[in-house]
């Protein structure tokens, strides 16, 4: 097959699936997972038989694909501005699924009141426990709930993005931080004459710490695949590492090696943090130190090069829900052997 393509070990993957479906069953808490990662209705599929009480999605496109391929429980985490046509089309979607959408501030919750008004939908309130993206701070929760009832939207609960815990020695702190937010935000909730049943937080690097006695839910999404940031941050190994990119050794200067893959496969994330634009499983003592479009630069810090011209060579991406969104599909492998190719069917759903 031509390099580079995205390569997903089956066997891995469904390993990672049945791990972390045991963890929140273990912990009596719900999973709900990030359909961003994979994109794919066939991993959708197995996470809901593993367990899954429905998917998280981040748009109103993906919330749209995948319920035109039959899922019916989707909560699109994310303080969607639900004007125009948005509103529309998240109306329509109402009246397919069982939907639920997140919001962050009164002006928020007054556009999904117009759209959604009498179909059932329910709203979550996003509160910010330290990543500080979207999200109202915990203390404001009630007043964002109050202004979601009074829009006409039946209000169920907060959730949270503990994305602070991306970075050496952050996971645990942002876990705690994630049960805190979540845990003041109920409360406000409560003082407001509302019960916060779901109480949703997760991502890759914390689920192992979640908090049970605040969390009813988490929505991890990477972990379907990992990738070579949850390597470094010590949430995997490369054992776990089910989605890389099979690339051509295409040139060799002296004692650096350029693989066919660059930004345009692999994406571009590389936080300070990270060791280079990826890593390879199989070398894990190589470094990529230099990325363009079409070229990653592989240097071996013991220089001693272990590769040649022609070789193929895996590359776990650092943020492999970049990756995806880059490939048409993905080609699937067991033991060896290609076994099925998967659409990635919500690829630039990003309205
Ligand atoms: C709102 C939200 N929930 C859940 C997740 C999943 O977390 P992770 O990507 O660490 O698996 C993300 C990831 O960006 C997110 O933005």
């Amino acid at each position: 097959m031509p390099t580079p393509y995205l390569a997903v070990d089956r066997d891995v993957l469904d390993r990672n699936l049945e791990s972390v479906a045991d963890l929140a069953h273990d912990r009596s808490l719900w999973i709900r997972p990030h359909a961003k990662t994979h994109k794919c209705p066939e991993i959708a599929e197995r996470q809901v038989q593993l367990g899954a009480v429905g998917l998280t999605v981040a748009t109103v496109s993906e919330a749209e694909t995948f319920t035109t391929a039959g899922f019916d429980d989707l909560f699109i985490a994310y303080p969607v501005w639900a004007r125009g046509r948005s509103g529309e089309r998240l109306r329509a979607l109402a009246e397919k699924t069982r939907l639920r959408v997140g919001v962050d501030s009164a002006e928020g919750a007054h556009l999904l009141g117009r759209a959604l008004r009498g179909t059932g939908a329910e709203a979550v309130v996003e509160v910010d426990s330290g990543h500080h993206r979207s999200g109202a701070s915990p203390d404001q929760a009630g007043d964002v709930a109050l202004a979601a009832a009074a829009a006409g939207l039946r209000v169920v609960g907060a959730f949270t993005f503990p994305g602070h815990g991306y970075g050496p020695g952050r996971r645990r702190a942002a876990a705690a931080q994630e049960a805190a937010a979540l845990d003041a935000a109920s409360r406000e909730l409560r003082a407001k004459g509302i019960e916060a049943t779901v109480r949703s937080g997760g991502s890759t690097p914390t689920l192992e710490m979640s908090d049970t006695s605040v969390l009813s839910e988490i929505r991890p999404g990477v972990y379907a695949f990992n990738d070579a940031q949850q390597v470094e941050l010590g949430s995997c190994g490369w054992d776990d590492v089910a989605l890389s990119a099979v690339t051509t050794v295409v040139s060799r200067r002296h004692d650096r090696f350029i693989l066919d893959a660059g930004s345009t496969v692999l994406g571009a994330d590389q936080p300070s943090w990270t060791s280079g634009a990826g890593r390879l499983p199989d070398h894990p003592q190589a470094r990529i130190t230099a990325l363009s479009e079409h070229h990653a630069t592989v240097e071996f810090p013991d220089g001693r090069p272990a590769l040649s011209l022609g070789d193929r060579v895996r590359v776990a991406p650092n943020h492999v829900c970049s990756a995806v969104n880059l490939s048409d599909e993905l080609v699937v492998f067991s033991n060896g052997e290609i076994v099925d190719r998967w659409r990635v069917a919500a690829r630039g759903a990003n309205q």
